[in-house]
């Protein structure tokens, strides 16, 4: 089934998560290997034309999640948890849809007030235009921060949620990792 159901997640579901999961991971390591001091120049540029460039198939895949997060219903929570975890669940899911859309939107930001004025070439096809901001050294000091920040912030919370999701099929032995990989699951 395409569409999540009372008690499952639907393949579209199922596909977005874990291909922008994927996504995500990799251009957590990128945006940290791309920017090492000691990096070759001619290297940390194709990696930065690659980061961008994934950065924004992340950012258009997360536009259709979130899209169909809102328009979708939400299956019922596993059997056997607590309101808390209920709610503390909830709460990170929408904090994950939160910084999956920023993220990617504070990176477009910098790339756009970079004095430097570098086109974002997506995959060498089409140029991304800038974001019709004022170009100047603070802004770009300024939003280089802010996307850090929120590049971290978004990888410690995908720890803690992955996580949770580990402790949950380990520890608890519920269903909660398995309906996030596969449409049709038995519990118990
Ligand atoms: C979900 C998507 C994204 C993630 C997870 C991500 C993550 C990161 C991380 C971890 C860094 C290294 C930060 C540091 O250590 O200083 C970084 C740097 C950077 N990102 Fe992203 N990024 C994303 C999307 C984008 C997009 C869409 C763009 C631009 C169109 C972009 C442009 C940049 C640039 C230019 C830098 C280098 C900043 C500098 O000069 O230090 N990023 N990103
Ligand atoms: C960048 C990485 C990730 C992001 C942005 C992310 C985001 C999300 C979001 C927004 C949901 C809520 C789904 C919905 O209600 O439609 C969710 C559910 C889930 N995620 Fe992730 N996730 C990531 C990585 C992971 C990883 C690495 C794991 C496990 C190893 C994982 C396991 C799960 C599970 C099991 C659920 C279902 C929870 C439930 O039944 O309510 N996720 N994720």
């Amino acid at each position: 089934m395409l569409r999540n159901g009372p008690d499952t997640f639907g393949w579209v579901t199922i596909f977005l998560h874990w291909t922008i999961a994927l996504l995500i991971a990799g251009l957590l390591v990128l945006g940290y290997v791309m920017t090492r001091p000691d990096i070759d120049p001619a290297l940390q540029f194709n990696l930065f034309q690659w980061h961008k460039s994934l950065g924004f198939t992340a950012l258009g895949l997360c536009i259709i999640r979130v899209l169909w997060w809102l328009a979708g219903k939400h299956p019922a929570a596993v059997a056997g948890l607590s309101v808390t975890e209920r709610r503390a669940s909830f709460l990170v899911h929408i904090l994950l849809l939160c910084l999956t859309l920023a993220v990617p939107v504070t990176g477009w930001a910098l790339a756009s007030v970079s004095t430097l004025d570098i086109p974002s070439f997506y995959f060498n096809l089409v140029v991304i235009p800038h974001l019709p901001l004022e170009k100047s050294a603070v802004a770009e000091a300024l939003w280089t921060t802010t996307h850090a920040v929120l590049a971290y912030s978004l990888a410690g919370l995908v720890l803690m949620h992955a996580g949770a999701a580990f402790h949950h099929h380990f520890i608890r032995h519920d269903a909660v990792l398995v309906r996030m990989l596969r449409n049709r699951w038995r519990d118990g």
